[in-house]
């Protein structure tokens, strides 16, 4: 996943706005964020101003290699940076790449002044641009992939969009915003591929000795507690445990066989407009 803004507290959020409101984004960044708390905590620059601020920065310091359009330059040798990188598939493998270059290469690192801040500005334009809707041209129709999603494909019993739909998966609201299209086409036809801890299932019977099973939501040393397919919570003292099974696969069926591949075009072009943040 490359950047989760889910993952963020809206707390920590307000106060990357605050400080570029406040136009003091350009003091060292470990003045407020150390890179190993950057790294914790995902890119806190990602927001449209950064993009636009990253986006200046590139055309004046690395354009002269990857082009004005980033689509890189055969002369040069550098790459273009709006597909997948071939060196880094994280904002922090992106952000390294750019502190401190490719050795034995014409990428050299950023000059040592240039703050954090401005490095991850830059991850949030590269970003951008892999993930611009407008600059990815899709073979499915959103629209039809929209009717799909809520009709009969019926994804909306498992997954909320914008409020509306079911629990029993992520909410894909901004799914956009961090999935390739190969990511989500892949999502669908192999779910098992990788599942979040969020969404295993364990089974478990507690002092009661009835068997229960769910999602997994907060588990400690003492305590165990899981939702079940009808949205009950239980709680278990770890102690009190009779027998537990833990399953690491996902409950999202593959639909390689149950949906036509025009479908899953479609579904794909949907999934691919599910954003919040309009990009300039
Ligand atoms: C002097 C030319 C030059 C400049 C200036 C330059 N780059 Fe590069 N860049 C390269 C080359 C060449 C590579 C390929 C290195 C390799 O992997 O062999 C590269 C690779 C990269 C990669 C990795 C691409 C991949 O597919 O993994 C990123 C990201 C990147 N550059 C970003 C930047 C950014 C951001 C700047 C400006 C701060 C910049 N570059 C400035 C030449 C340059
Ligand atoms: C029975 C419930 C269920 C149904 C029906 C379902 N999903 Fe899912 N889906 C899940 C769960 C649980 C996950 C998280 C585990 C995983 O990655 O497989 C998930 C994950 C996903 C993801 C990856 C999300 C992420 O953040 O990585 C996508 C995309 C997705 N589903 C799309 C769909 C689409 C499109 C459909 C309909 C064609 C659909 N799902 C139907 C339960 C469901």
């Amino acid at each position: 996943m490359i950047f989760n803004l889910n993952r963020l507290s809206p707390k920590l959020l307000r106060v990357a706005l605050l400080v570029i409101v406040l136009g003091i984004s350009s003091y060292p960044s470990g003045w407020l964020f150390n890179s190993a708390q950057a790294e914790d905590a995902g890119n806190l620059y990602n927001t449209a101003v950064d993009i636009r601020m990253g986006n200046r920065y590139f055309e004046r310091q690395c354009s002269r290699c990857h082009g004005f359009d980033a689509k890189g330059n055969d002369e040069t040798g550098a790459p273009d940076l709006t597909g997948r990188l071939r060196r880094a598939s994280s904002d922090t493998g992106i952000f390294s790449i750019i502190r401190e270059g490719v050795p034995g290469t014409a990428m050299i690192p950023v000059a040592t002044d240039v703050t954090n801040a401005t490095v991850w500005q830059l991850v949030a334009y590269i970003n951008s641009l892999r993930y611009d809707p407008a600059s990815v041209e899709l073979a499915g129709d959103a629209k039809t992939g929209g009717k799909l999603f809520a009709g009969k494909a019926d994804c909306s019993v498992c997954h909320m969009v914008d409020g509306q739909g079911g629990r029993l998966g992520p909410d894909l609201s901004r799914i956009g915003e961090n999935k390739t299209p190969e990511d989500l086409l892949l999502a669908m036809l192999d779910p098992d591929e990788e599942v979040a801890p969020r969404w295993w299932r364990v089974r478990a019977a507690g002092a009661d000795g009835v068997i229960r099973e769910g999602f997994r939501m907060n588990e400690d040393s003492f305590s165990l507690r899981i939702m079940d397919i009808d949205s009950n919570l239980w709680s278990f003292q770890k102690r009190d445990i009779l027998n537990y099974e833990r399953f690491e696969k996902s409950t999202m069926p593959s639909y390689a066989k149950s949906l036509s591949d025009g479908e899953l075009d479609d579904l794909v072009a949907y999934l691919f407009t599910l954003r919040r943040e309009v990009l300039p």
